[in-house]
């Protein structure tokens, strides 16, 4: 894809291409770092919980809720290879976690099956109409007093960087903040061993996460976190975490049913 072109690129096929690359054990991409941990405390104690993993990948987030000792966890993929990856890894560890492919869109879960819906980076690859649904759906499928916890990258990230490059960026083209609503940008993450993995933005703002979620039944008020290098990162890393310090990387957004 060359820059800037915002033509789209179908996200089955992108997962499909790239599964076996997105397999991992141990945290390797930007993400795993700057996101997924501060995802896992959100989620607080799930001991017992019964957990959707909506756009599960390779099982990733799966494995550490079952780990943390969820009573049950389902995980929805729409890329067929990735969910073939994850059912692999969990005949080898056995820890009962349920995986299945299908669009988070539509969610074949009777209603008020579970307690907590996580969604981590799967929003950001569905336009408005489509997170519209699955907003209604996750709405559906929790039961009262259930969280639901996503994130997604920074609406603002990819119209505050300087310039597209290593460790995560996305590439706008002519888009601007308004203007690129709903429009599909390429980008890549990069993990610490240097190599990057391809990834995509369904751009959204704010208002639209906040009219989606308040159009789907979720009326509290948000718990919103923007997420962002840390000072033990740069500890860790500098020359990897450096490039993107004080910019906001990604946003955590959990609203109560
Ligand atoms: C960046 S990966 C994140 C995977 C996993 N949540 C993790 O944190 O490791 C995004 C995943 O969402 C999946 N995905 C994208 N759109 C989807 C949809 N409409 N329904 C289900 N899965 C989807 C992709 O195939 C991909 O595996």
């Amino acid at each position: 894809m060359s820059s800037g072109d915002t033509a789209d690129v179908d996200t089955g096929k992108l997962y499909d291409e790239n599964a076996s690359r997105w397999q991992r054990r141990e945290p390797s991409s930007l993400s795993d770092f700057t996101a997924r941990p501060a995802m896992f405390e959100l989620c607080d104690d799930v001991r017992g919980l019964d957990v959707i993993d909506l756009g599960c990948g390779e099982g990733y987030c799966s494995r550490e809720l079952a780990s943390r000792g969820a009573g049950s966890v389902t995980g929805v993929e729409l890329s067929p290879e990735m969910v073939e990856l994850a059912q692999s890894q969990e005949a080898t560890l056995g820890q009962g976690v349920v995986y299945r492919q299908g669009d988070v869109a539509q969610l074949a879960d009777p209603s008020g099956s579970f307690d907590l819906a996580l969604g981590v980076f799967v929003y950001n690859y569905v336009g408005t109409e489509a997170m519209g649904e699955s907003f209604r759906e996750v709405h559906r499928v929790l039961r009262p007093g259930g969280a639901f916890l996503f994130s997604v990258p920074h609406p603002a990230l990819a119209f505050i960087q300087k310039e597209n490059a290593p460790p995560f960026y996305f590439d706008v083209g002519d888009a601007g903040y308004f203007s690129g609503r709903d429009r599909q940008f390429q980008g890549e993450i990069y993990r610490r061993d240097g190599t990057a993995l391809p990834v995509q933005m369904v751009h959204k703002t704010f208002s639209d996460y906040f009219s989606g979620l308040r159009a789907a039944g979720f009326s509290g008020m948000p718990d919103v976190h923007e997420l962002a290098v840390t000072p033990e990162h740069l500890e860790l890393d500098t020359g990897f975490f450096g490039p993107v310090a004080d910019l906001p990387l990604h946003v955590a957004i959990r609203v109560s049913r």
